[in-house]
């Protein structure tokens, strides 16, 4: 049975201080809570994004979360990423770390979203246009990921919550927009 994640409420009691903390780092083996924490992110962002299902349970649609936004401050992110239409590939990542990126950069063009922020910030967020990121799957194994444009973009923002860091902190307030030439000159 779906049951919809008070995402909201949470985060409107815990915005200031929880989603500016740093989270801790994760040891193994993860508690049965964190697991269905973690399978419950997944089927929230998966529906989020299947239209039928975004109506039905009135859900915001959203491809990443992390632990911070629920109030749990583990370094642990998830990514539901609508790879092909209606085909999705989810990535949980403990413990997660960029080990190298592009120097190319990109941004997505409407700006970024975020379930924890509850309105609508314009401009564009310069992010490393790849990245490698490694870290943990949910039974302790190591895990390296190389992603790329939106996926790289979904990390980067993910990561970021485990540091206490919002998109709109890398606004840049005397010019929030670029061309596509000028992003990646940056
Ligand atoms: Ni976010």
């Amino acid at each position: 049975m779906f049951k919809k994640l008070d995402i909201i409420d949470d985060i409107n009691k815990n915005e200031n201080k929880l989603l500016r903390s740093i989270s801790k780092e994760v040891t193994f083996p993860l508690s049965k809570e964190d697991k269905e924490i973690i399978e419950h992110i997944i089927k929230h962002l998966t529906y989020s994004q299947i239209e039928e299902y975004e109506k039905k349970y009135d859900l915001r649609p959203g491809m990443g979360l992390a632990f911070p936004q629920l109030g749990i401050l583990k370094r642990i992110i998830v990514i539901v990423d609508e790879y092909e239409e209606g085909k999705f590939e989810n990535y949980v990542v403990i413990n997660p770390e960029i080990v190298s990126n592009s120097k190319e950069m990109i941004a997505a063009d409407a700006g970024e979203g975020c379930l924890s922020v509850n309105r609508e910030i314009e401009g564009h967020v310069p992010r490393f246009a790849r990245v490698t990121v490694e870290g943990y799957d949910i039974d302790g194994n190591k895990i390296k990921i190389r992603a790329r444009e939106e996926l790289s973009i979904a990390f980067q923002h993910e990561i970021d919550h485990l540091n206490g860091i919002l998109f709109y902190d890398r606004i840049n307030k005397d010019k929030p927009f670029y061309s596509d030439y000028e992003i990646r000159l940056i």
